[in-house]
């Protein structure tokens, strides 16, 4: 994800969205603010609440910001959510969706040695959604797997691992029952990682990784898997650390990335200045090191990380009383 492509100053497309998208975007840009570095925010509107006032929930010339971008942080759409993100990841070919699964003080975690990445492949799978009935009472889903872009995040997951000092790569499939596509899965796995000789490489079934991620979550160190495997780890994963206000996300593709919490728009609390801002704000320094700014992201992530050891001021996920805002100025005394 280190692109090294540092430069004078970026141009960041905004797409804060609907409900605590909002409100989490505020307190990112924010803190982004004090880090002195140039940064150019074009605001583009998606989401419930631009369906509703445009006639569509993702306008083009939202997409064309995007286009335009060095990178783009987007917040939270509420029902459109699958108009929306979904139709980005797309139009972007963002074929790399990385969801870091850490374990961060005084939140509720299975364990304190959890540090590991999902690398999920965007593109294809199941999530082509190509369903279609074929009686009255019966239905079959098309799952397509194809050597070009299994390759391609496969190659991308343990090329993560070299430049984030990672020793293991876990390829995580069902061969055993789907013997022609997760075969094919599971062989360009061990083609590739003969590629990276200094990196080790693992495979388990699905199902057996489910169960190790709770009995020992401190073993995985990267993840790579096919669409639907990832999107149902990766959520466990959210479950591992102690839930949504806190897990990033990044959606990477040749011709753009963006970064997102897990999280939607919460309609429970929003408007309220509840939110926790932190999910967003990791998503923030993600896409810092995607940008190359590394002492930038580091600086951020150890505010957060600050915040949450001293536990004075949180949110009321994580058992404190304060405000998205207020988070987000101690996060800034931090820096
Ligand atoms: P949600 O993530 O919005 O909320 C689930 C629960 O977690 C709620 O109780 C909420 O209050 C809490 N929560 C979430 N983020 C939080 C934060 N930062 N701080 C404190 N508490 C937080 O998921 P839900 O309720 O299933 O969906 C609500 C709406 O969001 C729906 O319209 C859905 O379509 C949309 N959605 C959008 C996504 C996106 O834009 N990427 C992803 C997931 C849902
Ligand atoms: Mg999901």
């Amino acid at each position: 994800m280190n692109t090294s492509k540092t430069k004078d100053s970026y141009k960041i497309a905004v797409v804060p969205g609907d409900g605590i998208g909002k409100e989490v975007m505020e307190a990112t840009i924010d803190v982004l603010n004090a880090l002195d570095i140039d940064f150019e925010y074009v605001y583009g509107e998606a989401g419930d609440e631009c369906l509703e006032k445009n006639g569509t929930a993702l306008p083009e010339e939202t997409l064309d910001i995007i286009r335009q971008s060095d990178a783009c942080l987007f917040g939270a759409a509420g029902e459109t959510a699958a108009d929306v993100i979904v139709k980005i990841r797309q139009e972007m070919k963002m074929f790399a969706n990385l969801r870091p699964v850490k374990a961060y003080p005084n939140t509720n975690s299975l364990c304190d040695e959890i540090d590991f990445m999902i690398v999920r492949e965007n593109t294809e799978g199941m999530y082509i959604a190509d369903e279609e009935e074929f009686t009255e009472d019966g239905a079959v889903a098309r799952r397509i797997i194809t050597r070009q872009a299994e390759r391609r995040i496969i190659d991308y997951a343990f090329n993560y691992a070299k430049e984030n000092n990672k020793s293991k790569v876990t390829g995580v499939h069902k061969a055993n029952v789907l013997k022609k596509s997760d075969g094919l899965f599971k062989e360009i796995f061990y083609e590739v990682a003969e590629e990276y000789p200094d990196i080790a490489a693992e495979d388990f079934y699905v199902d057996a990784t489910a169960m190790y991620l709770i009995t020992q979550p401190q073993n995985f160190e990267v993840i790579v898997t096919t669409n639907l495997f990832g999107d149902i780890l990766s959520d466990e994963g959210a479950g591992l650390v102690g839930g949504l206000g806190l897990i990033p996300s990044a959606n990477i593709g040749e011709d753009g990335a963006l970064f997102e919490p897990v999280h939607g728009s919460a309609p429970d609390i929003a408007g309220q200045g509840k939110a926790n801002p932190i999910a967003m704000m990791l998503s923030a320094v993600m896409m810092l090191r995607y940008l190359g700014e590394n002492e930038a992201a580091e600086r951020f992530e150890a505010a957060i990380l600050k915040v949450l050891t001293d536990a004075n001021i949180l949110t009321g996920d994580l058992g404190g009383s304060a405000t998205t805002m207020e988070l987000a100025s101690e996060v800034k005394n931090n820096l």
